[in-house]
């Protein structure tokens, strides 16, 4: 096309270079915002002509002509130009094609700089409350388990070294804690995303008497932009929508990665349904948990578009730069990301099973009540560092003669300190260390009930 035809034409003597052309366009990318830019010029149009800017008439022809539009796009029967620029003009050639000039009045008041931000706010509207949706099954599958698994014991780690013995129901309701915390977090960058941009023009406003509050009724947005230069340069909502993402992908990453290991012949807590893993092409007998592994790889990509992002913003003048055409593609394939590994993650969950034998038999290894020991010398008035020690070399001894804890006679118990008697031997299993940690927030078996009522109860749960 030559330059003379493009809508910003008028200026130009030679044609924009045809590698330019393809190096600068964003159609390939930003069509998938088709809806919310349709949406949006629906809502401007109907506020141009309640301002009297345009009439009724052409209000009509000019809505008519986009829902037309949109109709052939959704059937794919609308072809892209391979010199339409980015979504914007693409829609706005093609309805100034079928209308006529009505169509060439669209645009008045407005700029693809406030434009572009209000299709980016619409669509990214739209994909947190998908997200808020999936993390909300995803914390409903969580708390499923949980339940099934209330009384299963566990070793609990620290250094990847048997710790503890906790609940599972415990550990899988930590996991509902992370991803509670990610949904208030995206509901808080939901506030900052729903704000309405149009009106803010190129970078300054407009002559024309637009009303912004009708636009922002229109379309439900609760705010209106207050600076129209911070406006059309501002993506803040942008990159903390990616932040909280990512924050979303590192907790899954971090469960996949248990499932993981949990799945391997040397933990073998877990096994993971056949539809949910995948074979080898060489080793026969394998079964591999890649659902889980792409699920932690991927959070790299979207660790990648956060950084991309903020790269892109750092040093940019005010106000609008192109440079802010680069923000599409990683906020794209960031709520892709995101969705996708909620879905196929929360329906392997539902496909879990636990090996509550092996997971016990663990449990009970590695001198795994210790501290209960030592707090038992406590309550009997022990400084727990002294107490600390004394079990410490309970355990040295136990290593040495090979026994563990329940092995060992009540004399035995009393060369290391004198205040032990019988009922220490209450504190050995692992039922009663588990249920001894009634702590809020502790392992107990009543405990972890009472935090699955709160979060039943719940009114958002
Ligand atoms: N395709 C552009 C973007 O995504 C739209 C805004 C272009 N504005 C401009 N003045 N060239 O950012």
């Amino acid at each position: 096309m030559t330059n003379q035809k493009k809508p910003w034409g008028g200026r130009f003597q030679e044609p924009t270079d045809r590698e330019v052309e393809v190096f600068t366009s964003s159609i390939h990318f930003d069509r998938k915002l088709y809806r919310h830019d349709i949406e949006g010029s629906i809502a401007h149009a109907r506020m141009l002509a309640a301002q009297k800017l345009i009439s009724r008439k052409e209000e009509k022809a000019i809505i008519n002509g986009l829902k037309g539009i949109q109709a052939d796009l959704e059937e794919e029967r609308f072809r892209f130009a391979p010199d339409d620029e980015d979504i914007h003009m693409a829609v706005e050639k093609e309805l100034i094609r079928r209308i006529g000039e009505a169509g060439g009045k669209l645009h008045t008041g407005r700029s693809r700089n406030d434009q572009v931000s209000l299709d980016m706010r619409l669509y990214l509207r739209d994909e947190v409350d998908r997200i808020l949706g999936l993390l909300n099954n995803f914390k409903l599958s969580l708390v499923h388990l949980a339940k099934t698994e209330i009384r299963t014991i566990m070793p609990g780690y620290t250094h990847l070294q048997r710790a503890q013995p906790v609940l599972l129901s415990h550990y899988l309701l930590a996991y509902w804690e992370m991803v509670d915390r990610d949904e208030a977090r995206l509901r808080d960058c939901r506030k900052r995303v729903n704000v309405l941009p149009l009106g803010a023009a190129a970078l300054a406003g407009t002559n024309l008497p637009i009303d912004r509050q009708l636009v922002a009724g229109y379309l439900n947005f609760p705010a209106v932009s207050n600076n129209s230069m911070d406006t059309v340069s501002d993506r803040d909502f942008v990159a903390e929508f990616i932040f909280t993402a990512a924050m979303i992908m590192m907790h899954l990453s971090r469960f996949c990665e248990d499932l993981i290991l949990w799945s391997s012949g040397e933990f073998a807590f877990v096994e993971i349904a056949d539809a949910f893993t995948t074979g080898s092409s060489m080793m026969p007998q394998k079964k591999n948990p890649d659902v889980a592994e792409l699920v932690r790889g991927k959070t790299g990509r979207v660790y990648g578009h956060l950084v991309a992002l903020l790269t892109i913003l750092k040093g940019l003048p005010m106000t609008y730069n192109r440079d802010l055409q680069e923000d599409k593609e990683p906020l794209f394939d960031t709520t892709d990301t995101v969705k996708g590994c909620l879905q196929t993650l929360t329906a392997m969950s539902r496909h879990l099973k636990f090996n509550r034998i092996r997971m016990r038999e663990e449990a009970e290894k590695g001198f795994s009540t210790a501290t209960d020991i030592a707090e038992f010398l406590v309550m009997r008035g022990v400084p727990f560092r002294e107490s600390h020690g004394i079990v410490g070399r309970l355990v040295a001894y136990g290593i040495s003669e090979n026994k563990t804890f329940s092995e060992m006679t009540l004399a035995e118990y009393q060369r290391f300190s004198p205040v032990f008697d019988e009922s220490v031997f209450n504190c050995l299993t692992i039922e009663n260390s588990v249920n001894a940690k009634s702590s809020h927030g502790g392992t107990a078996e009543k405990m972890v009930l009472k935090r699955l009522a709160d979060i039943e109860g719940r009114s958002d749960a």
